[in-house]
């Protein structure tokens, strides 16, 4: 594959700038693919290059590491493996979860995460949110001493503040941030994501095709069912859908110019944030994920970004 690698942070790694998000082969969202379509699925990735696969434990829960421990046995080393631990699914109905930061807890499920991914390390252990109720340094301390021990090689935190990434770093340093970045969420640009260049760690973007919205699939006709996690969130609401056209309705037209795909043109911008910017979308199909993978190759113009800068506002917040 000829598109440049990018650096994982502080690590002595680099990956292509699109991995695999995991999540949706086994939760969240509506599946077309079984379990074995699923694991087929990441193989085919891994084969045709891909190099950093995403999971968590709460994702399932506990299924979709699973899921991943099957399809990387014979492949571990041709993968930077991340996972992350911090949230405790309460409802699995409403998706309503809570958060444990405990130094005990996070111990506790960084075996399970190892015994379920079936590898003796984690490359990337990152905590899923931050608990309110402890003292983010101490949980981070608890995940520096799983490092210490070997079950983990570097640490990463998913929506943070600047000022949460300076606490954590005094006491062990941040390898990648994992938050939300695509055209219609940009919240994480103005400060985090330039934190993380100065800081020489990686930013890596979920959720970097809207949910699927921005690929153009979604229309204020498309009925989620009760059991996808989008049927939950206001941007996906008929409603608010129908007003987002107007978003997709752009990229399509600049797609179209350049001969890409929506979905390509909203990577190629989240890429365009910067060399230390990584983007995980997730697919359950081997058409999707090559013409994810081949989005790296796409250079937008200035002229380009300036037009997908400019793109209206979403209507309806993202959770
Ligand atoms: N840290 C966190 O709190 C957090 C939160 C959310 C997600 N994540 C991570 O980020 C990863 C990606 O996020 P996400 O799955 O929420 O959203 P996403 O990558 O923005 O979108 C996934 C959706 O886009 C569709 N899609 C993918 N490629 C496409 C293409 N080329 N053309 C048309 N449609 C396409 C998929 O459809 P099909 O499934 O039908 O292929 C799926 O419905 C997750 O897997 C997870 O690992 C992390």
């Amino acid at each position: 594959m000829s598109v440049r690698k990018r650096r994982l942070g502080n690590a002595p790694r680099s990956v292509l700038p699109v991995g695999l998000g995991c999540m949706g082969l086994s939760w969240a969202y509506e599946r077309s693919t079984d379990e074995a379509a699923g694991i087929d699925l990441i193989r085919r990735a891994i084969d045709l290059g891909v190099d950093h696969l995403d999971t968590a434990d709460v994702y399932g829960p506990f299924t979709n590491e699973s899921l991943v421990g099957r399809a990387i046995e014979g492949r571990r080393d041709r993968v930077v493996l991340a996972t992350k631990v911090g949230l405790v699914l309460e409802d699995e109905a409403t998706y309503r979860y809570g958060r444990d930061g405990r130094p005990e807890r996070i111990r506790e499920a960084c075996d399970g995460s190892l015994e379920r991914l079936g590898v003796d390390v984690i490359d990337l252990y990152y905590l899923h949110r931050i608990d309110p109720k402890v003292p983010v340094e101490e949980t981070w301390g608890a995940m520096a001493g799983l490092v210490a021990a070997g079950k983990v090689r570097w640490l990463g935190i998913s929506e943070a503040s600047v000022a949460e990434l300076e606490g954590v770093s005094r006491v062990h340093p941040v390898t990648a941030v994992q938050s939300e970045l695509s055209l219609w969420t940009r919240d994480y640009l103005t400060e985090v994501v330039p934190w993380c260049a100065a800081q020489g760690a990686s930013f890596v973007a979920f959720s970097p095709l809207g949910r699927g919205f921005l690929t153009g699939a979604i229309s204020a006709d498309t009925r989620f069912e009760s059991s996808d996690f989008r049927a939950t969130l206001p941007r996906f609401r008929a409603e608010a859908v129908a007003e987002n056209q107007r978003i997709v309705e752009r990229i399509r037209l600049l797609a179209g110019r350049r001969g890409a795909t929506p979905a390509q043109i909203a990577l190629a911008w989240v890429l365009a944030q910067g060399a230390h910017v990584l983007a995980i979308p997730g697919t359950q199909r081997l058409r999707y994920l090559e013409e994810n993978v081949a989005a790296a190759g796409i250079e937008l113009t200035p002229q380009e970004i300036a037009e997908l800068d400019a793109l209206p506002a979403p209507v309806g917040g993202r959770y």
